[in-house]
């Protein structure tokens, strides 16, 4: 059965919109745990727009699970990493202007780099993952540079599936294709002999033919759950705030 690593940073997006200290995405972490979440996940990003570094510290302390801390292959991410020692990096591209992660990590492009990052931090016995686009060149150039896993972008899988406000597009050509590619990448990164893990854009809607490739290991998912946690969770904190305002009068 594939495991499921919770994405918490916009858990921090809502704390930092008040540069206040709720909610703790590391109370957030144990609560992922607690139902069952196989892994946490976290992106410490160049801009320090979501999680911050203490953050890391605090989920190293709390999380009993898996940390897998996404990253750019920088001297100064490294330095982090090999002070907070999560169990995975992750290593992404990071452009600054950008609203989310993009697209996966060229590796063959970068490939100094990327080794650089491997090498400093699985000296440490950290693992270290690197986050593609579903491309053969991309995955053979990590399991050459000593990555254990991939992880596959569903970005643009992701983005054929979401058409706000028209249906009628919904491309299901291309979305089969699209599935095709991921798969095919899938059992290139298991001949390669690395672990495959899929993520971005993943939603309760657009999951299931994903998590059909049975080779895939892991999901990292994020942004949808904790979207959906804000609504699910609204009605009890409506309540609780109508009986704290009625407690105060009794
Ligand atoms: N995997 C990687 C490498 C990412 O950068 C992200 C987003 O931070 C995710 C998975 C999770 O994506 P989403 O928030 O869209 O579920």
């Amino acid at each position: 059965m594939s495991r499921l690593n919770v994405n918490i940073d916009h858990i921090a997006t809502i704390r930092q919109a008040r540069r206040t200290n709720e909610p703790n995405p590391a109370a957030a972490a144990v609560i992922c745990e607690l139902a069952g979440a196989d892994g946490i996940t976290t992106h410490l990003r160049s801009d320090r727009r979501h999680i911050q570094d203490y953050d890391l510290l605090a989920l190293r302390q709390v999380v009993v699970t898996h940390l897998n801390v996404e990253m750019a292959a920088t001297d100064e991410m490294i330095e982090i990493a090999l002070r907070v020692k999560p169990d995975v990096v992750t290593l992404v591209a990071e452009r600054p202007q950008e609203i989310t992660t993009e697209g996966g990590l060229d590796v063959v492009a970068n490939r100094d780099a990327v080794k650089n990052a491997i090498t400093k931090l699985q000296a440490a016995g950290i693992f270290v993952s690197t986050f593609i686009d579903p491309d053969v060149r991309q995955i053979k150039a990590s399991a050459r540079l000593g990555a254990f896993q991939v992880e596959l972008c569903t970005a643009s899988y992701a983005l054929l599936n979401e058409h706000p406000g028209d249906m009628t597009v919904r491309k299901t050509k291309e979305i089969a294709s699209e599935i095709e590619r991921i798969r095919t990448a899938t059992r290139a990164a298991k001949r390669a002999g690395v672990g495959v893990a899929a993520g971005h854009g993943l939603t309760y809607r657009n999951v299931a033919p994903i998590a059909r490739i049975a080779e895939i290991e892991e999901f990292n998912i994020g942004h949808n759950i904790i979207a959906r946690a804000a609504l699910v969770g609204l009605d009890k904190a409506v309540r609780e705030m109508i009986e704290a305002i009625h407690n105060a009068t009794r």
